[in-house]
């Protein structure tokens, strides 16, 4: 496999509701070889979240570097969202030189399965829990930027 392309925006595979995995099929899929690419992708573009539509793979799949080690989820879901909510800013790899404040929930739990296809749940706040809420936006073709909370809008961004 090459190093892998982040695609931007207009590209059409941004804005459509990515397949759910088989996990019976994680083996036969090299998920863990694109899980590696992804998360080189990630690093080289200084990103902390990529999600596999991002890289033209309409799959549910996604890779977080928040914590020390990298996070790998396969169909992903969010459990529950703190009713809390904070705004804090954004951008993304596939909109580049976009930004803009978007209210998140500040406590999600999340629901996936790892590449061992072992389901595995977490309690995430902060930072992660916002990451994760805008990669798995990414998965059913929803960007920050249908997100972005209009009254926080800075001069001269194009959103
Ligand atoms: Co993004």
């Amino acid at each position: 496999m090459q190093n892998l392309t982040i695609v931007t925006l207009p590209n059409a595979v941004l804005r459509q509701k990515a397949k759910t995995i088989n996990i019976k099929d994680i083996g036969k899929l090299g998920l863990k070889e694109l899980a590696r690419k992804m998360i080189i992708a990630m690093r080289q573009a200084k990103g902390i979240g990529l999600a596999a539509p991002q890289i033209g793979k309409s799959i549910r799949f996604i890779v977080v570097e928040v914590l020390p080690e990298p996070l790998v989820l396969i169909n992903p879901v969010i459990t529950h969202s703190s009713f809390a909510k904070e705004l804090g800013q954004e951008g993304c790899l596939s909109i580049p030189g976009q930004w803009g404040f978007v209210k998140r929930a500040i406590k999600v739990d999340v629901e996936g399965y790892t590449l061992e296809g072992k389901k595995t749940k977490l309690n995430t706040e902060g930072l992660l829990a916002r990451v994760i809420q805008h990669e798995v936006d990414h998965l059913d073709g929803v960007l920050f930027i249908d997100k972005v909370d209009k009254s926080q809008l800075l001069g001269g961004y194009k959103l």
